[in-house]
């Protein structure tokens, strides 16, 4: 099962509120939200007044993307602004099993991300505490960027040391996301895909990700 979750950072800013419920009326499983601190990547989006402020206009999950130095710190205000899986970097700031521990602690789902330069060994003892690893298959920070197929290795890798152990977290991709890449990830697997600036600088956004979802 493939599930889509549109990236809103590519999105119209001034129309935030409209882009997040149309990308729910046009098939979206997920929307993925971008929190950067201007720190941990060299960019500014979002805090948690906009998601509090999107959660009135749209019901699908919220699968945070916090690209911040020291989520432990905030990690609080976003649970409560309505977040429904808050996924930080195992590069940030903290104890990543303490990070996981917190988030499931607020009933929220958990997940790292992995910068492409991470080797994904790091992530063996946190396995059976998370529910999605995301993949960066891009560096972090900006939109628009070019997907690295060097990075299917290391899907393969978390997939198979899930399943050995029984274990069925998401397997997240981000970063340079369409048709044409999808399936690369896929076949290594991953099943949860964010798209940016496929899925909006698309006309029709149904068919942008209908594409992905058959592609
Ligand atoms: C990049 C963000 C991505 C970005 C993806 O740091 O984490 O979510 O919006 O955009 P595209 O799909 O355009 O690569
Ligand atoms: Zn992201």
């Amino acid at each position: 099962m493939r599930l889509i979750s549109p990236s809103i950072l590519s999105s119209d800013f001034s129309i935030l509120g409209e882009e997040a419920a149309a990308c729910e009326r046009a098939g979206a499983d997920m929307l993925h939200i971008d929190v950067m601190d201007g720190h941990f990547v060299p960019n500014l989006t979002l805090g948690a007044p906009i998601v509090r402020s999107l959660r009135k206009r749209a019901s699908l999950p919220f699968d945070l993307h916090l690209m911040i130095s020291q989520p432990q710190r905030y990690i609080p205000d976003f649970a409560a602004a309505g977040a429904d899986l808050i996924t930080f970097h195992y590069e940030s700031e903290g104890d990543p099993a303490e990070t996981v521990r917190q988030i499931r602690d607020l009933g929220k789902k958990a997940g790292v991300s992995l910068k492409p330069g991470t080797v994904p060994e790091c992530l063996l003892p946190l396995l059976p505490s998370l529910d999605m690893i995301l993949v960066m298959t891009v560096e972090p920070g900006f939109g628009g960027q070019k997907f690295r197929a060097d990075m299917t290795e290391k899907i393969r890798f978390l997939r198979g040391r899930c399943e050995e152990q029984g274990l069925s977290p998401y397997i997240e991709v981000d970063g340079g996301v369409t048709p044409e890449t999808l399936p690369l990830a896929a076949e290594a697997g991953a099943d949860v895909f964010v798209a940016g600036s496929f899925v909006f600088s698309a006309p029709d956004r149904r068919a942008a990700i209908e594409a992905l979802r058959n592609a």
